[in-house]
């Protein structure tokens, strides 16, 4: 086992989780040596002397063999994450909106240095989805692929059922509780969800679509009249995203409010956690529950792709060699 020096960027909710849970895991050799933070007046709560405000100081260190990428900012992500696998560091990031603009190039990065990307954290949080997708189903026909991906909407909307707070009660609390992103349009209006969909496209069908090229719609135009309607029947109201084989070769993939029936998986999954089934030929169906937002579920992740770069674990896309004509159908589909 390779003693892993860590060069760590951003120390928010996922970073400081991560810190946490590194800090607990004994018998596990790896050690945060920098920290790169922007806001240089923040009180923290570990020595300063870890902190630099300066991203050359981690990408620069020969010494530092690991970027682990947990900033807020997507642009700002895009060159610590390209810089680094540039350099033929490997990279661990939970950056879904930088992921699903720019999966294509960043792919192409981590082959043509020989490195590797890691992103487990990216989608669904403490759920290892993505290995999931990338190893389990490797040789698999998958149907679909759909569920409760963004744990924001799914705490408020529980909230306003199981407890009749107001939309923005319930928000707010989602973002005192550090679930939501700093911009809560991108959780509610169903940006976040589609993201991570197309990162779990990317493993699932080996097929990368951008996320403009597909159908979002979020939470926060349902109206007082939705939320009676479903309640009068027994339902909840879920903000599902989803991929589903509708052809031989066609896939159709959209983030939409759905109306949830007690008899469904879906309809137990409250708060921030997030519930993802996969509905495959052999396997049948099976159903992954777990925190889909949160310092430590998420640097749970974050941990498990630190842990597998000592082994020199790789995302390998042998979907996307195989799978290279799958088409999209942008016809919406919708279930009755
Ligand atoms: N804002 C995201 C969510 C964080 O609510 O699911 C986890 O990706």
């Amino acid at each position: 086992n390779k003693h892993v020096k860590i060069g760590l960027f951003g120390f928010g909710c996922v970073g400081q989780g991560l810190y946490d849970i590194l800090e607990k895991s004994e018998g596990f050799r790896a050690e945060v040596s920098r920290i790169c933070v922007k806001d240089r007046t923040k009180a923290r709560p570990i020595d300063n002397r870890y902190f630099t405000f300066d991203k050359d100081d981690i990408l620069e260190d020969p010494e530092i063999n690991l970027v682990v990428e947990l900033i807020n900012n997507a642009d700002e992500a895009y060159d610590i994450v390209t810089t680094a696998l540039k350099k033929g560091k490997t990279v661990v990031t939970a950056n879904k909106k930088m992921l699903a603009e720019h999966l294509e190039e960043l792919v192409y990065l981590q082959n043509k240095y020989n490195t590797s990307l890691l992103y487990e954290a990216s989608a669904c949080g403490s759920i290892p989805i993505i290995r999931n997708l990338e190893e389990y189903y490797d040789n698999e026909l998958l149907y679909s692929v759909s569920g409760i991906m963004n744990g924001s909407s799914n705490y408020i909307l529980s909230k306003i059922f199981n407890e009749n707070l107001s939309y923005h009660t319930a928000l707010k609390q989602a973002q005192d509780l550090g679930f939501a992103e700093t911009d809560p349009t991108l959780d509610v209006g169903g940006f976040d969800a589609l993201n991570k969909l197309c990162i779990l496209i990317t493993h699932a069908y080996g097929t990368i679509v951008k996320p403009e090229k597909l159908f979002n719609y979020g939470i926060q135009n349902l109206s007082d009249y939705d939320i009676q309607f479903a309640k009068e029947k027994g339902y909840k109201i879920k903000l599902v995203a989803s991929v589903r084989k509708i052809a031989e070769k066609s896939i159709a993939a959209l983030v939409i409010p759905q109306f949830v029936k007690k008899e469904e998986y879906l309809y137990n999954v409250e708060n921030e956690y997030n519930g993802v089934t996969v509905e495959a030929a052999f396997a049948d169906r099976q159903f992954f529950m777990g925190k889909g937002a949160g310092g430590h579920p998420t640097g749970s992740a974050v941990l498990s792709d630190i842990s597998a770069s000592t082994y020199h674990y790789r995302y390998e896309y042998k979907k996307l060699a195989q799978h290279h004509d799958i088409t999209f159908s942008n016809d919406v589909y919708l279930e009755v």
